[in-house]
């Protein structure tokens, strides 16, 4: 393995600075909490900090396996959903295995199988087809040799959510051929509606990905979750886990737990929530001329770009932007796209620095496209 930093961490708001930012919108989460706005009443002093469980905090682990038709044992506690997917590439790839992934996408899941030597296809989703695939196209890209299928729903950049019946079609695909589909649904908790089952609740054939990052704005527990209903599978992540940190962090299991437990009490509100600032973000939209989008069905970010047949110096677009205007966002090369694309995150930003952001966006855009 030859790891290299990717540029979405070198360039992150935490690395860079959250202090240099005025108006933050490059964060794909909630608003980050405080433990003493989740009311908890935590008593962590009696904690023992002993090893615990290898899989991970039994009771937060009942809570997982309740909604994804799993057994507590066939889910694995994790370092964020990014460990989780860490240990599932390394547990089911090698160096000439072959992979479809989605791109654009949450950069680790194309940069570690690319560490590990996969032979990678991207199903490339485009702006002109909203972003959107089908099981058809995952068809088309699958070789004898493909040993994983890898999407993301609701997916990052673009906020797109693939259908129930879109799903069951790919898991035939994989089923089919007796490999595996992992669906990262780290943006699960963050639809309008209640969301369903874990994808893993569908299939053995289908491994699901979570965490308390995105809805709960709590990405500095560094916790997330494998779900598998194969037994085999569960006992290969379980070894790899092993391998990497034998258990997890008590403390935060215990927090993690308590958090899961009172879901449907901090889940209250998020839904109305994204619904408001999705609105606020289609106004301004539509109050654009040089910026178009796809309108996002999941989680909080979208992927807008700058109108393609605009001239367009992306140089000055991220310039004016940070320096002059104090507003960060993603930009397209963090996904491996053109830097006319950028992707908004608008449910972490206070309500007036999300506004003040996107008046920066139209300011650097007139700006970089000489309007
Ligand atoms: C799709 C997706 N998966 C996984 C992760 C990693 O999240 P975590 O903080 O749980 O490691 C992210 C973070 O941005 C993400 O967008």
């Amino acid at each position: 393995m030859r790891y290299r930093r990717m540029p979405i961490e070198v360039e992150s708001p935490e690395e860079i600075g959250y202090g240099t930012i005025r108006h933050n919108l490059a964060e794909s989460s909630m608003a980050d909490r405080r433990l003493s706005e989740l009311g908890l009443a935590l008593d962590l002093d009696r904690l023992i900090l002993q090893y615990g469980d290898h899989r991970g905090h039994p009771g937060l682990r009942e809570l997982l396996a309740a909604e994804s038709a799993a057994l507590a044992n066939q889910v694995l506690l994790a370092p964020g959903a990014a460990g989780a997917l860490f240990i599932v590439a390394t547990s089911l790839l090698e160096p000439g295995a072959h992979l479809v992934v989605l791109r654009p996408n949450y950069a680790t899941n194309i940069e570690t199988p690319r560490t590990i030597g996969c032979d990678v296809t991207h199903l490339d989703l485009t702006f002109d087809r909203g972003y959107r695939y089908t099981a058809d196209e995952i068809a088309a890209c699958l070789l004898p040799s493909t040993r994983l299928v890898s999407i993301t729903t609701p997916h990052n950049p673009t906020g797109t959510v693939l259908p129930d019946e879109e799903l069951d079609r790919i898991i035939g695909l994989v089923e089919a051929r007796g490999i595996h589909l992992l669906v990262d649904e780290t943006y699960r908790d963050l639809t309008v509606s209640e969301p369903g089952p874990f994808a893993a609740a569908r299939s053995t054939a289908v491994i699901s990905v979570g965490s308390f990052s995105k809805a709960y704005g709590l990405p500095g527990l560094r916790l997330g979750w494998i779900v598998t209903r194969d037994p085999r599978l569960a006992e290969l992540f379980l070894a790899a886990k092993e391998q990497i940190t034998i258990a997890g962090p008590v403390i935060d299991e215990e927090i993690g737990f308590r958090v899961y437990q009172q879901r449907a009490r901090l889940r209250t509100g998020i839904g109305a929530e994204v619904k408001r600032r999705v609105a606020i973000v289609r106004q301004w939209i539509a109050s654009e001329r040089l910026i178009e989008w796809v309108e996002p069905e999941g989680g909080v970010v979208c992927f807008p770009r700058i109108r393609p047949d605009l001239p367009f110096d992306a140089d000055r677009f991220y310039r004016t932007l940070a320096e002059d205007l104090g507003t960060y966002v993603g930009p397209g090369h963090w996904f491996e796209q053109d830097r006319r694309y950028f992707r908004v995150g608008f449910g972490w930003p206070a309500l007036p620095d999300l506004e003040a952001g996107l008046s920066a966006l139209s300011r650097a855009a007139a700006t970089a496209t000489g309007t």
